[in-house]
């Protein structure tokens, strides 16, 4: 487990795109920035064998640099999912299990991820590798049901395609986001059946 920090900077690099998302906004609303800053915080955080995470220190950061209370941001990062208060593990498996999801077989996605990682819902398996969570509806539910794993969506999955997914991330494969029933996008599972004419 990683120790909590004492301290925390953005890196030179960080620095420069922080203060480029904060001159997106007006004059008096850099607090607008609070959600892509403690999204660049956490990127940061991340290692070669860990993801990115926000210890206190990286919200703390973030408040003053946007003269924010430093409340209001524990505000922020508590309330979304997308924020690891604690650290995770290199890859994040994030289970949608809100209603369209479930309708469409989360509770085979869950099996197989339990089943295939050995851990349950906010563990992190003993070498690092994995954390699971439990997530609300990522905006998918055309290509239900889907888990994220850091920043890629998997979508149309059930039990034998979930673990085929963890199987190969555990392998160091990075397998091809998106549909994992040969579906392509979001169209009917046969393919397309309107505006097929090139207007
Ligand atoms: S309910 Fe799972 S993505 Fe919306």
């Amino acid at each position: 487990m990683t120790d909590e920090p004492t301290s925390f900077a953005f890196t030179a690099e960080n620095l420069q795109k922080a203060k480029a998302v904060i001159a997106k906004y007006p004059a008096g609303r850099q607090q607008s920035a609070v959600m892509p800053l403690l999204d660049l915080a956490q990127r940061q955080m991340a290692g070669p064998k860990n993801g990115g995470w926000l210890p206190r220190v990286a919200m703390d950061y973030v408040a003053e640099m946007l003269e924010m209370p430093p409340i209001r941001v524990y505000e922020v990062a508590t309330f979304y999912t997308m924020y690891n208060l604690k650290p995770v593990g290199k890859h994040h498996v994030q289970v949608c299990t809100t209603t369209p999801c479930w309708l469409r077989g989360s509770d085979d996605v869950v099996s197989a991820c339990k089943k295939s990682l050995g851990i349950g819902f906010g563990e992190m398996t003993a070498d690092g590798q994995f954390t699971l969570s439990e997530v609300e509806c990522l905006g998918a539910c055309v290509n239900a049901p889907m888990v994220q794993v850091n920043d890629d969506y998997y979508e149309d999955l059930d039990a034998a395609s979930t673990e085929k997914l963890i199987e190969a991330l555990k392998r160091g494969e990075k397998p091809k986001p998106g549909p994992q029933n040969g579906r392509k996008t979001s169209e009917p599972q046969g393919g397309a059946t309107t505006l097929k004419e090139v207007a």
